[in-house]
């Protein structure tokens, strides 16, 4: 066999790779697809490919190249060897996108992996794990069975920290309303439990006058669930038309009640009711864009 480069060549050669710029799961990826390309072009009518994959790094390059062999109509047998908890972060993900798709699983955790790859912002995400026991019988997300934990905050810190995403993301394990205090304002406010009218007004209370000129508030459900959809209707001409009402600024803070005054008096609202026909449980999102009311003309409006 001729050796091209040593094993401690090529994991320098990989490593100086990732130094400069080029992440780590994309060289496996590359590997992977290498690996497949070569094994359909040399056995086209192969019926079936075993794939062995070690603890490593090298294995979610088998991972890759399995995942490629599959969606190209091979019969794919992977062979594991090694404890699946204990993959390093970019083979875990390479083996649980290939089961599925599915690699971070939850809202949070895909909205910090975008962040992080758009290299700004940051991500609050609160959650009291109330329904951590119905989360794991969800059939949909493959890290669980492995992963789960005694408890939603472990299993989410751990998440976190396995995919590098903890200086992306504050965490916040405990119930709401009260509101925590969140510094900055904010572009996406993004509620998928809080869809009853009541919450609707104390998260719009509380929020409002946190939201950046230009954002977007998301509540889940809201769209379908009549007292719900009800409220946002007149609730968002309402305020389109500079009135607060009363059950609104009941929720906001005294001391928050002039920011938001002035917030809604200098925005424009637009409600879009994003729903799909589907009979189910959660089949709609509320989006309220928002939008600053420019006061200063444009200089163009002189023009005669
Ligand atoms: C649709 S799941 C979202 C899961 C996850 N946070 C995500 O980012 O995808 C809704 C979550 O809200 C949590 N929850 C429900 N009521 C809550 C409340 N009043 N305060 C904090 N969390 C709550 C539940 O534990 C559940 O995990």
């Amino acid at each position: 066999m001729l050796e091209l480069l040593t094993a401690e060549e090529m994991g320098r050669a990989d490593r100086l790779t990732i130094e400069g710029g080029v992440p780590g799961a994309v060289l496996m990826e590359n590997a992977g697809r290498g690996v497949a390309d070569l094994v359909s072009s040399r056995f086209p009518d192969a019926p079936t490919v075993a794939v062995l994959c070690g603890p490593g790094n090298n294995g979610g390059d088998g991972f890759v190249a399995a995942r490629h062999l599959l969606d190209r109509g091979y019969r794919v047998r992977l062979g594991f060897d090694g404890d699946p908890a204990k993959l390093p972060v970019d083979a875990a993900a390479m083996a649980a996108r290939g089961r599925g798709g599915w690699v971070l699983p939850a809202a949070a955790l895909w909205l910090a992996q975008a962040v992080k790859e758009n290299g700004t912002g940051h991500v609050w995400t609160i959650d009291d794990g109330s329904e951590w026991s119905l989360l794991l019988q969800a059939p949909a997300c493959p890290l669980l069975p492995e992963e789960r934990k005694e408890s939603h905050a472990a299993f989410f810190n751990d998440v976190l920290d396995r995919f590098g995403l903890a200086p992306q993301v504050t965490f916040i394990p405990r119930k709401v309303p009260p509101f925590p205090r969140i510094d900055g304002k904010i572009d996406l406010l993004f509620s998928d439990f809080l869809h009853g009218p009541n919450m609707i007004l104390s998260l719009l209370g509380y929020f409002l006058p946190r939201m950046s000129r230009a954002s977007s508030i998301l509540i889940d459900s809201a769209s379908t669930a009549f007292p719900s959809y009800a409220l946002l209707e007149i609730l968002i001409g309402q305020l389109n038309d500079g009135k607060l009402p009363q059950a609104l600024l009941e929720m906001t803070h005294e001391d928050d009640r002039a920011a938001v005054t002035d917030f809604v008096r200098s925005s424009r609202f637009t409600l879009v009711h994003l729903t799909e026909t589907k009979n189910r449980r959660q089949n709609s999102t509320t989006w309220i864009k928002i939008e600053p009311i420019d006061l200063r003309p444009h200089p163009a409006t002189a023009w005669h």
